[in-house]
């Protein structure tokens, strides 16, 4: 059982589906949780102070969250998931537009880079002795790993999460930070990237489990990733696909 008991974490697309089922398995893990999120929310188990309502693809934003962090002293942060993210729209690639490529790219790449620098810096800056490790997890997709019809631009943003978590992970192994990605396939949740639900239901069909995944197994891998049982998992990516994978 993961034990996050007293760590600062932060979590990214906390008002979102997957968002909220990691908010909820962390704070079971006994973890103080900072959601981020574009959109205003209330979530359960997380005080007004500790929600952090801002763009995470807009840099000029990270200092909403730097002002939520130094109003309760927090000198560092122990687990940032980078989960928040937009799927842009569904077209073909000659269709793709300059602003879906910007919005996608900013919230899906440039957020998770700037927030991980934040985490990065924070963990650097604590005296080497007393240094607690950092974790960062990237959600990614199965998008990340392969074409997706209509949605390249949401494919090419989770194959560069992917490169960063690689990045990431081979800099800073012997600095403390581990850094994985967990690319979930199909949700069991509406409106997945604008795919209607009879579209939704051909491709559940596909997958060798015969179901679309729930939120909560998503969380439950995060989790894993984020704490000190995954102590030897750095640069890696889990894929939660029920098998369509395999
Ligand atoms: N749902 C799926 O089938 C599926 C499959 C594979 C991967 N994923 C990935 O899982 C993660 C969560 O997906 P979900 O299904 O919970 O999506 P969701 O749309 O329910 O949640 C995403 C959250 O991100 C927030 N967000 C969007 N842009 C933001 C910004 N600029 N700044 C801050 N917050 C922003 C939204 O407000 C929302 O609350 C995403 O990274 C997504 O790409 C989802």
């Amino acid at each position: 059982m993961p034990d996050l008991t007293g760590q600062v974490c932060v979590i990214t697309g906390a008002a979102g589906r997957i968002g909220r089922a990691c908010v909820a398995r962390f704070l079971e893990a006994g973890a103080r949780v900072i959601a981020v999120d574009i959109v205003q929310a209330d979530i359960e188990g997380v005080p007004a102070g500790d929600y952090v309502k801002m763009d995470q693809g807009n840099p000029s934003h990270l200092s909403i969250l730097t002002q939520c962090l130094q109003a309760s002293n927090t000198k560092h942060i122990d687990v940032l998931v980078n989960n928040g993210a937009s799927g842009g729209n569904r077209a073909p690639f000659h269709e793709k537009t300059l602003a879906e490529y910007d919005e996608v790219m900013e919230t899906n790449v440039k957020g998770p880079l700037f927030l991980s620098q934040l985490a990065i810096r924070m963990h650097l800056a604590q005296p080497e002795a007393d240094r607690h490790e950092l974790s960062i997890v990237n959600i990614a997709s199965t998008a990340g790993h392969r074409a997706t019809d209509q949605a390249s631009i949401y494919s090419m943003s989770k194959h560069a999460l992917i490169g960063m978590t690689k990045n990431v992970a081979v800099e800073y192994a012997a600095l403390g930070v581990r850094c994985n990605s967990v690319s979930p396939g199909i949700m069991n949740v509406p409106n997945v990237q604008g795919f209607s639900s009879d579209q939704l239901k051909a491709m559940t069909s596909k997958v060798p489990m015969q179901r679309g995944g729930k939120p909560s197994e998503v969380a439950n891998v995060v989790c894993f990733l984020a704490s000190a049982e995954a102590s030897y998992i750095t640069g890696t990516d889990v894929l939660v696909t029920g098998g369509s994978t395999a």
